[in-house]
């Protein structure tokens, strides 16, 4: 028997609902045919926004989007994608797969799928290639109520109020595919475009810096001391590669137990990542002003057999919904810093929530557990405690548990073994436990859903659960994770 102790007593900080948040850039089947089919689609859409989607992402809640990339946001110049469609410039998208962009889904396009999905946009700037004079225009074109060229302009183009943009990024991996950059360089870049990047109006920008990449601890400590003054929060990117062998990732299906395992540690290296750049953070910023965004990660494989190896589409298994938990408790745990998490990428992409082809869309079991874990949005986080056992080189359980605002108490639980069940005893010190009840999704390590078996896998009840003597007793199987509600 297991031993889970949370502590009601102990509540700590506000799990932001951002770190629920989803990525989507210009590359591969993400954007067209993913998110959008255009309005003379035969595939159900609004404004050309496909409805499937839109819905399964309502089901989640999904809080935070952020667009246009990734490497793409350091070549988008966001004036090619506005007026009217058929004037818009064909341009050549040279990160990904050299297929041909026709800009039909802009800047209007974005805002309009937020709206439709109820959810923050979270813009990224171009500082790779753009100017400073571009980057400022776009947040006057989004953002500008009163008589200026870019409202003007925004007005002709059907869009008369402007919009309300809070989260906007100034440039992506600026160490690498963003400008290949240097730290001191970037961060004096950073200072003189945000300052160009105003708050019109009643519209106040949350201005992000970029960060480090994965362990990059380098990169933190220089830009921290220059940006801190002038940013809202600074990102950090991590994939979870099995073994960290971008030259052989893998297979997205059909892998061994060693990979199962290796994939698992990869993703757990995210708490040592998270905790060392978050002691640098605290050395220019004991008091937390500056947030930590995670706004790219997942794990990353080898591509479909067959498809465009630009295009990075991989099958999502249950290995990726054991990532998905481990990571997602992992942030909670650190919502003291990390105020935003943006999956990569949200549809036909790497660890991709949903996937499409045609009329078809299938949500992964990474999707499930964006549903399993949506409880903790804004909930307060609290101390909690869990008996573990190494397994393959992770702990074999990891948990985080928080407090809604009604006082119920959400713990998700995730079972990384991938054979062996585990009993669980739940103890939740400082309340009278009256009912739990919970939600699991479980299957063997390699299953997933196709477009042909959608629904194998899919959160199911949990019936093996019952509270005596004011504890929870329930059952995980291997491969495994749950969502429990105390009352
Ligand atoms: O998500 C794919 C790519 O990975 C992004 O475009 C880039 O920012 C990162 O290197």
């Amino acid at each position: 028997m297991r031993k889970i102790i949370v502590n009601t007593l102990d509540k700590r900080s506000r799990i932001n609902r951002n770190i629920y948040g989803n990525f989507s850039e210009h590359l591969g089947r993400c954007i067209y045919n993913g998110l959008y089919v255009g309005e003379g689609s035969s595939i159900p859409n609004i404004n050309g926004m496909r409805t499937d989607v839109v819905e399964a992402l309502k089901h989640i809640k999904l809080p935070v989007l952020r667009w246009p990339g990734g490497c793409f946001a350091d070549e988008y110049h966001w004036k090619d994608g506005i007026g009217p469609k058929a004037g818009r410039k064909r341009m050549v998208n040279t990160h990904w797969g050299g297929v041909i962009e026709d800009n039909s889904f802009g800047t209007h396009e974005f805002l309009e799928f937020c709206r439709q999905v109820g959810c923050e946009p979270y813009i990224n700037g171009n500082l790779g290639s753009g100017t400073v004079q571009e980057m400022s225009e776009w947040v006057e074109y989004m953002t500008f109520g009163g008589e200026s060229p870019m409202a003007r302009l925004r007005e002709e183009n059907g869009q008369r109020e402007p919009w309300r943009i809070k989260y906007f990024g100034v440039g992506n991996e600026s160490w690498g595919c963003g400008g290949n950059m240097q730290a001191e360089y970037y961060a004096h870049e950073y200072r003189r475009y945000q300052t160009y990047c105003r708050d019109y109006g009643e519209n106040k920008l949350y201005r992000i810096a970029c960060g480090p990449y994965t362990d990059d601890y380098d990169w933190t400590e220089k830009i921290m001391p220059m940006v801190k003054d002038f940013a809202d929060a600074i990102t950090m990117h991590y994939y979870a590669v099995p073994k960290g062998k971008w030259e052989n990732k893998g297979p997205a299906t059909g892998f061994t137990r060693e990979e199962y395992y290796a994939t698992l540690q990869a993703a757990a290296y995210m708490e040592e990542l998270v905790t060392k750049h978050g002691h640098i953070m605290d050395k220019y910023d004991p008091e937390h002003k500056v947030g930590l965004i995670v706004d790219e990660w997942g794990t990353w494989y080898d591509v479909e057999p067959g498809t465009n190896p630009g295009f990075l589409y991989q099958q999502n298994t249950m290995r990726d919904a054991m990532a998905a938990a481990l990571t997602l408790n992992i942030f909670n745990s650190h919502c003291d810093r990390v105020v935003m998490a943006n999956i990569a990428q949200m549809v036909n992409v790497l660890q991709a929530v949903i996937l499409t082809e045609g009329d078809k869309m299938v949500l992964t079991p990474t999707y499930h557990v964006f549903d399993l874990y949506k409880c903790h949005q804004d909930a307060r986080l609290l101390g909690s405690f869990a008996e573990t056992e190494d397994v393959g080189g992770v702990a074999d359980l990891s948990i985080s548990a928080s407090m809604d605002s009604e006082g119920t108490v959400h713990v998700t639980a995730a079972n990384l073994d991938a054979d062996r069940r585990l009993e669980i005893e739940l103890e939740a010190l400082g309340m009278r436990v009256n009912s739990a009840a919970g939600r699991i999704l479980a299957g063997d390590m390699g299953a997933f859903n196709d477009f042909d078996h959608p629904k194998d896998l899919e959160p199911a009840v949990l019936e093996d659960i019952a509270t005596a003597g004011g504890r929870v007793r329930f059952m995980l199987p291997g491969c495994s994770v749950a969502e429990i509600t105390v009352r």
